[in-house]
């Protein structure tokens, strides 16, 4: 399924070895399954139709949680909320952090299902719920951070105009298709990852040296080994992509 654009129409079955784990192990050993819904640091890994969908029937069908990891994918990075929603899979609980105050403070927060919250509020009145004893909780700036981002979010419709940007996006990805080294590319909302062929003995080499040439031209992108990793503000313009692509295109033409 190499260059797919969006999600993969086959694969949905690869979510049936969690059933082969639970034979294996037995559901009541499992507390819960954890999954990115778009692997974001392994290589933008886009989930395939239906993978999700069967990932939680199997979680209902054995009484095991799905988390979903969201660091990556909420707040608007593939052009919804989260990707429970672009995907339409609920999970019992979801973790967030980046987008959650745009990175510009660290925060991170956990969101969960009615009844697990229920079941972490049923401590005695004196004691605080769900305590832990870190440092920094609750921080009251992290916190105006956070509402003050959701607040733009919402005043500058930024998932939607995540969503308006993803055909551009990938229509420029994709366009990186016949160029040196280039063996795969794959893309979802703003989440983009071109694959490069490894140098023989050298994995990661050509990944590191796109990564390098990139940011001496004035564009970070990022490498996780040989695979390019794109994640463009839910906010660009079509010239700052355009940018991004050609020093992108300059860096793999220059590559050996
Ligand atoms: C998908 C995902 N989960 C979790 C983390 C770690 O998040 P934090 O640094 O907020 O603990 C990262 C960090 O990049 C990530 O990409």
């Amino acid at each position: 399924m190499a260059y797919c654009r969006g999600q993969p129409h086959w694969g949905a079955h690869l979510a049936d070895d969690l059933e082969r784990l639970v034979h294996l192990h037995d559901a009541y050993g499992i507390a819960a399954v954890i999954v990115e819904p778009v692997a974001g640091s392994t290589g933008i890994l886009v989930p395939p139709i239906g993978y999700l969908q069967r990932l939680r029937e199997l979680c209902d069908r054995y009484g095991i949680l799905l988390i979903f990891d969201e660091v990556i994918t909420a707040f608007g990075r593939v052009g919804a909320a989260f990707a429970a929603e672009r995907f339409g899979v609920l999970p019992d609980i979801l973790t967030t952090a980046k987008g959650l105050t745009n990175g510009v403070i660290p925060m991170g927060a956990v969101l969960v299902r009615e009844g697990i919250y229920q079941a972490l509020m049923q401590g005695p009145a004196e004691a605080v719920e769900f305590f832990h004893g870190y440092t920094y909780s609750g921080h009251p700036v992290a916190a105006a951070a956070g509402l003050a981002t959701l607040s733009a979010y919402e005043e500058e419709g930024s998932f939607e105009q995540a969503k308006a940007l993803e055909p551009r996006f990938e229509e420029a990805l994709h366009s990186l298709r016949d160029e040196p080294h280039v063996i795969d590319i794959r893309n979802i909302g703003l989440m983009g990852g071109v694959e490069l062929a490894p140098r023989a003995g050298e994995p990661g080499v050509r990944g590191f040296d796109v990564f390098r040439d990139c940011f001496e031209q004035g564009v970070v992108i990022r490498n996780g080994g040989d695979t390019l990793q794109f994640a463009p503000f839910l906010n660009s313009n079509n010239e700052e992509l355009e940018r991004t692509f050609d020093c992108v295109r300059n860096a793999l033409r220059r590559l050996h």
